[in-house]
């Protein structure tokens, strides 16, 4: 386990859409070099950087068509590593975005794999025996693409065909199903271990994998998927035993075994998530009470539902991983500024950083960037599409994305009066930034705040306010107590009593005290506090 993980803060950047050095319209990485110090200034100490590489862009990059070239809207693999260099002296790290599932149709070797002529990459792909076999089950096909008799399997979009990592249960039935150790799917590996090794040679600190559980075909418990991953994280705990993995699976339970460092639990596709964000507007979810979410100040769901869901979770996985609740992704609207005030946000950040696992913050989350509705989609980004445009820096009609005229840029910035900034929010203390920015450095500065720190909820009783939650490392405890509701709220804590009262470390002084023999919590409407007992 790299050890910088334990007190890492991850930023998201989606490059296209963060800061555009050249006038062009569309964001790129001298852009992002430029703003190393924003990032110092924040406190973040890693970045996943969304997929920089040649692409023919129809899934926004998600599709590359040449793994080892960063594409030139965003500059030159000199440009990349520059990137690294100058970023890890500051103590940054930056991860890339490995795709290892599918590639492009407009990569070379799957249109070598479309001939109908045997060469060396006609398996690199899972292909059909003809093209007359199209319904497999469990698979999606695409029909009479080119002269090769066979439809190709893809792993996504249509223009995004599955690698061929092989059949865990080949179907004896079907003999272009290939075992994991047939040549093809064995080559493919090979050449995933370079793409890594690449990039790693270079100055990447590891990577985000997308799609990480869809190598392996027909593999039940993703079993044969996770051998492949532990097989490459046994290489790099040997080569490379500071590179990170963190997968796109959101199942720690599976990801981490398989040898991930840590796991996203996916906004779209993770329960505990949706307990605490739900995944639609907030007014909506407040009409109905079942469904709404811990974080909803008009009237907060249970936090139970939560921890049935997490703690199952992060007790398998405890001492071996960490489970990742980002703060959004590029593929999750609406943002979480979406009907939240400064002040809601900054109480779901005082939960996210201090919470165990690595905090991964999605870009513009630390000013309540909100994803406009009704976007025209771009670059297949369809309903993801809010969630990806640019980064608002200051007050300027482009907001201080780029120079471009404004119909030229990537995507429309926010068209709202009242879009926050990074300029207007930086002088002001309690700006969310500013929040944000003491979130971070309070998360560094305790231990027991950290990746690695045990959590323990103290009181999450049903249908009841606060939340109060114990971390622990070594000898220091600290306690977080989070009531997202409008109303105040006060409860007895059943705790030792102790001698010394504890330190506030965030929030309201008066928030926790001893009254007789028992512990007080009391919270203001919307507010949250920490204590080191
Ligand atoms: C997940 C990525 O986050 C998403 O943006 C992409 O479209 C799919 N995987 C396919 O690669
Ligand atoms: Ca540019």
């Amino acid at each position: 386990m790299p050890d910088w993980l334990e007190k890492a803060v991850f930023y998201e950047i989606y490059p296209q859409s963060y800061i555009d050095s050249n006038g062009d319209g569309i964001g790129d990485l001298p852009g992002i070099l430029k703003k190393l110090e924003y990032f110092q200034y924040l406190g973040i100490n890693a970045v996943w950087l969304n997929p920089c590489f040649m692409s023919p862009f129809k899934d926004a990059g998600y599709d590359v068509s040449d793994f080892y070239q960063v594409a030139p809207r965003y500059g030159t693999n000199a440009d990349l590593q520059t990137l690294f260099v100058e970023a890890r002296r500051l103590g940054i790290r930056i991860l890339l975005d490995l795709v290892p599932g599918h590639t492009s149709t407009e990569c070379a070797w799957f249109k070598e794999s479309c001939q109908a002529e045997r060469n060396i990459y006609t398996d690199w792909y899972i292909w059909t025996n003809s093209i007359w076999t199209w319904n497999a089950p469990g698979v999606q096909t695409v029909i009479g693409y080119s002269e090769r008799d066979g439809n190709y399997i893809t792993n996504f979009f249509h223009f995004q065909p599955a690698l061929n990592y092989g059949f865990a249960k080949p179907d004896p039935n079907q003999p272009w199903q290939q075992p994991v150790d047939a040549p093809g799917p064995q080559a493919v590996r090979r050449e995933l271990k370079n793409i890594m090794k690449f990039w790693l040679d270079l100055g990447a600190s590891g990577f985000r994998v997308d799609m990480a559980g869809s190598l392996v075909k027909n593999d039940p418990g993703c079993q044969e998927t996770a051998r492949l991953w532990h097989e490459l994280r046994t290489w790099l705990d040997t080569e490379y035993p500071e590179a990170a993995l963190v997968s796109e699976w959101s199942d720690p339970t599976v990801a981490i075994p398989a040898g991930f460092h840590m796991d996203f639990l996916l906004p779209f596709a993770s329960p505990a998530y949706q307990a605490l964000f739900a995944m639609k507007k907030i007014e909506a979810a407040s009409q109905d009470v079942s469904g709404s979410c811990f974080f909803d100040p008009v009237r907060p769901g249970d936090i139970q539902r939560f921890l049935d869901s997490y703690l199952p979770l992060y007790q398998a996985t405890r001492g071996k991983g960490f489970i990742v609740i980002p703060s959004g992704n590029h593929d999750t609207t609406p943002r979480l500024g979406n009907g939240r005030t400064p002040r809601d946000l900054a109480l779901v950040f005082l939960f996210l950083l201090t919470i165990p696992g690595v905090p991964f913050i999605h870009y513009g989350d630390e000013i309540g960037m909100r994803s406009p509705d009704g976007l025209k989609s771009k670059e297949g980004g369809y309903g993801r599409t809010g969630a990806r445009t640019p980064m608002q820096w200051d007050g300027s009609p482009n907001a201080g994305f780029s120079s471009a005229p404004r119909d030229q840029l990537y995507l429309p910035v926010e068209d709202s009066p009242t879009r926050p900034n990074v300029a207007a929010q930086r002088p002001i203390e309690d700006s969310l930034l500013n929040q944000v920015r003491q979130l971070i450095a309070l998360r560094l500065a305790h231990p027991a705040l950290c990746a690695s720190g045990t959590f323990d909820p103290l009181y999450a009783e049903e249908g009841k306010l606060p939340f109060v939650y114990l971390r622990q490392q070594g000898e220091e405890k600290i306690l977080v107590a989070i009531n997202p509701s409008a109303q105040p709220c006060e409860i007895a804590l059943d705790l030792e009593p102790s001698r010394e009262q504890p330190e506030c470390l965030y929030g309201e002084a008066a928030a926790f005290r001893q009254a007789g023999t028992q512990w007080r919590v009391h919270l203001p409407g919307v507010s949250g506090s920490v204590y080191r007992l």
